[in-house]
C-alpha cells in the first residue's frame, strides 16, 4: 500500500491503512449500498458532476438517503483527495501517479436486519488510492476476453443501473475469466443479449459501425460510455444502440471495452478466438485517441 493512500470515513481523514467500518454497517453486512469509481487527471477528479449525478440516482432507486449533499461531497473528495496530495510529499514525489477514488454511501450503523430504520444514520466512505493505469502492452495490442457463462442480474430483480455495493454478480463472471486465464468477461442478459462487462461496457464495430447495447439491455450507463458516444455523433460515424447476439459480438471485427479507470481498450481475443485480425483495430484506435483529446478538452473546462 502506497502511504498516500488516504480514507475518509463519515468525514474522518486517516491513512487507508488505520480506517476502520463498524461491522455493523449495512454496506458490509448485507452490501446495503451504492458507490461510484472516479479517476483523476493530473490529479483532480474527471466528470465529478457525472458521478455524483449517478449516485444520486443509484442511491435514490435503493431508497438510501446520502449523508451529505453532493456539493458537501465533492468537498469531502477534494479534502481527502489533497490530504493524500500532502502525505505523498506532493506532486515531486509521485509526479505520473493518477488516484482512483472510491465513493460508498451506505445505509450506515444498524442491529441484525432488512429494516431500513434500522439504521438512523447513512454512512459515506472516500478511498483514495493510486490508480493502477492499464498497461500500454494491453491498450495497444488488446486484452484476452471470455464470454461468462453467468448472466447479468436482471433489470427487474437488482437494476445494473444502479451502481450497488452488491458485486457478486460481477464477482462470479470474473472467476470465469481468471479460470480461463482472460482479463474480462463478457455477460449476456438472460434474454440471450449482450450485456456488459464485470467491470466494463462494451462495444463492437461492424463493416465500420460501432454498436453498443441500449441501456434495456440491463448495463450500467456508464460514464466513459457516453462519452464515446458523444465524441462517434460528433465525428459524423455511424453508433447504433440496441440487443446483440452472441454470433454478432463473435462475428465482429473490432471489439472493445470502455471503463473510467481503463478509458477504451482493445479485446483482442475473446474465447480464445482472435477478434479480426487479432490485434487492435483501425476504428478503436481512433477512438483511443478521441477521448485523450476529449479527457484534456474536458479538464480543461
Ligand atoms: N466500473 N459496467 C460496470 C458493471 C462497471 O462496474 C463499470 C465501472 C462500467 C463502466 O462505467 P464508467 O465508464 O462509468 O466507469 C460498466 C468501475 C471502474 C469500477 O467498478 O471500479
Amino acid at each position: 500500500m502506497h502511504p498516500d493512500e488516504t480514507a475518509n470515513i463519515n468525514g474522518e481523514i486517516s491513512p487507508i491503512s488505520d480506517a476502520r467500518i463498524p461491522v455493523h454497517d449495512h454496506g458490509f453486512l448485507y452490501g446495503d449500498g451504492v458507490y461510484e469509481t472516479i479517476r483523476t487527471y493530473d490529479k483532480r477528479p474527471f466528470c465529478l458532476g457525472e458521478h455524483l449525478g449517478r449516485l444520486e440516482r443509484s442511491a435514490a432507486a435503493i431508497r438510501l438517503r446520502l449523508k451529505w449533499e453532493p456539493p458537501r461531497i465533492a468537498a469531502e473528495i477534494g479534502r481527502t483527495l489533497e490530504a493524500a496530495r500532502r502525505a505523498s510529499g506532493d506532486t515531486a514525489a509521485a509526479p505520473g501517479a493518477e488516484y482512483a477514488i472510491r465513493v460508498m454511501a451506505t445505509r450506515g450503523e444498524g442491529a441484525l436486519g432488512y429494516d431500513p430504520d434500522l439504521c438512523p444514520e447513512p454512512s459515506l466512505m472516500i478511498l483514495v488510492t493510486r490508480l493502477n493505469a492499464m498497461s500500454r502492452q494491453h491498450r495497444e495490442e488488446g486484452i484476452h476476453a471470455v464470454i461468462a457463462t453467468v448472466r447479468r442480474n436482471p433489470i427487474e430483480a437488482l437494476d445494473p443501473r444502479v451502481k450497488s455495493l452488491n458485486l457478486l454478480n460481477n464477482i462470479l463472471a470474473s472467476h470465469v475469466a481468471k479460470d480461463a486465464g482472460a482479463h474480462e468477461a463478457i455477460l449476456f442478459n438472460t434474454a440471450g443479449y449482450l450485456a456488459e462487462g464485470t467491470l466494463t461496457n462494451v462495444f463492437f464495430v461492424k463493416d465500420a459501425r460501432v454498436m453498443t447495447p441500449s441501456l434495456d439491455c440491463g448495463i450500467l450507463s456508464g460514464i466513459t460510455r457516453d462519452i464515446v458516444l458523444q465524441i462517434l455523433g460528433s465525428e459524423g460515424r455511424p453508433s447504433v444502440e440496441g440487443r446483440f447476439t452472441r454470433e454478432q459480438l463473435l462475428a465482429a471485427d473490432e471489439v472493445f471495452l470502455t471503463s473510467t479507470t481503463r478509458e477504451v481498450f482493445p479485446v483482442a481475443l475473446l474465447d480464445g478466438r482472435p477478434v479480426g485480425l487479432g490485434a487492435r483495430g483501425p476504428v478503436t484506435e481512433e477512438l483511443q485517441r478521441l477521448f485523450g483529446r476529449r479527457v484534456k478538452e474536458i479538464m480543461a473546462g
